[in-house]
C-alpha cells in the first residue's frame, strides 16, 4: 500500500504540517471555527485583523452575495489591542496549529504591537496593509511608503513577519519587492478586491458603507495572476489567497508560485472543503503532471 505523502512544510520560517492556512477575517482566532472543522488538520490560522484602537466597524448590511462571490464591509470591526494581548493572545499556543495574528495600524503602532506580541502566543505576524473598508492611514499603496512602514515592524520583532498585499495588478511585482527588501519573511497574495453591489429596487448600494472587498470563487483567476506576479519578483514564500474553494483551485495556486494556500470565503458556505483539497494536494506530490483527475 502506497504511504500517504507528508505535506508539511516550513513556511518563512513556521513549521506547517500541511500548506492549508484559516485566512484572516474568517476564523476569528480559533475557538469559533473549531466547531466547524479539525483545526489540527491545517497548517496554520492567521486571526482577524486587530488594530492598536477599538473598531465598532462599518455600519450594517456589512455582507451582500453575488455570483460566485461575496462582498464584505466590515471595517475592521475589532476589540482593539489591548483586550486582544490579555484575552486572546495568551491562549493561541494551545490551539493545535500555529497562529499568525494580523495586525494593521500606522507604523508607530504596527511596531508597538509586534513589539508587544513577540513571545506572548503567535508564531508569527501578518502586517494588513490592504483592507478595502478603512481609510489611506492603513494602507499604504506606494511601494517607497509599503517598504518604510515594514522596515519599522522589522526592527520591533523578530517573529516571523509576512505582508498581505493589496491585489494591486499593475504593482504587484514592487509591491511584493519593497517587503522582501524591508526584510519580511513572507507574503499573503493578495486581499480583496475593491467591489460594489446596489439594491436596484433602491437604487441604492446595498452595503452600508457604500463598498467593499470581493472575495470567493469569482476571484480565483484574479488571485492566481497576482500570485505568479509576485512569484516572478520575489523569492518570498507565499500565501496564495482569494477564490480557493476546491481541490483544482488549490493544485492552481501551487503552480502559480505560492507555497501556502488561503482558505477564505470557502469556510462560510464549505467549511469541510479541506478534505478533499488535503487528498488533491497528496496526489499532486506523489503523480507527475497530467496524472490528478480534474474535479469533475
Ligand atoms: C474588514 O474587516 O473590513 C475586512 C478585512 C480585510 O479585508 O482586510
Amino acid at each position: 500500500m502506497s504511504k500517504t505523502p507528508d505535506l508539511a512544510l516550513r513556511f518563512a520560517g513556521i513549521k506547517l504540517r500541511n500548506p492549508l492556512v484559516l485566512l484572516s477575517g474568517t476564523a476569528g482566532a480559533g475557538r469559533e471555527i473549531k466547531k466547524l472543522v479539525e483545526l489540527g488538520r491545517f497548517g496554520a490560522l492567521c486571526t482577524k485583523t486587530v488594530t492598536f484602537q477599538p473598531r465598532p466597524g462599518n455600519p450594517p448590511p456589512r455582507i451582500a452575495e453575488t455570483p460566485s462571490g461575496l462582498v464584505n464591509s466590515i471595517g475592521l470591526e475589532n476589540p482593539g489591542f489591548a483586550r486582544f494581548l490579555e484575552e486572546t493572545a495568551p491562549g493561541l499556543r494551545s490551539l493545535p496549529l500555529p497562529v499568525i495574528a494580523s495586525i494593521a495600524g500606522n507604523g508607530p503602532e504596527l511596531s508597538r504591537m509586534a513589539e508587544a506580541l513577540t513571545g506572548a502566543g503567535p508564531a508569527g505576524l501578518e502586517i494588513n496593509l490592504s483592507c478595502p473598508n478603512v481609510g489611506g492611514a492603513f494602507n499604504p499603496t506606494a511601494p517607497t511608503e509599503i517598504e518604510r512602514l515594514l522596515r519599522e515592524v522589522r526592527r520591533a520583532t523578530g517573529l516571523p513577519l509576512l505582508a498581505k498585499l493589496p491585489p494591486d495588478f499593475y504593482r504587484i511585482g514592487d509591491l511584493a519587492r519593497a517587503a522582501e527588501t524591508a526584510g519580511c519573511d513572507g507574503l499573503t497574495v493578495a486581499n480583496t478586491l475593491p467591489a460594489m453591489v446596489f439594491d436596484l429596487k433602491l437604487r441604492k448600494p446595498r452595503l452600508g458603507g457604500i463598498t467593499g472587498g470581493l472575495s470567493g470563487p469569482a476571484v480565483l483567476p484574479v488571485s492566481l495572476y497576482l500570485v505568479h506576479r509576485a512569484r516572478q519578483a520575489v523569492g518570498l514564500p507565499i500565501i496564495g489567497s482569494g477564490g480557493v474553494h476546491d481541490a483544482d483551485g488549490a493544485v492552481s495556486m501551487l503552480l502559480a508560485g505560492a507555497q501556502a494556500i488561503g482558505l477564505g470565503t470557502v469556510n462560510f458556505f464549505r467549511p469541510l472543503a479541506y478534505r478533499e483539497i488535503l487528498q488533491a494536494l497528496a496526489e499532486f506530490r506523489t503523480a507527475g503532471p497530467g496524472r490528478r483527475k480534474p474535479t469533475p
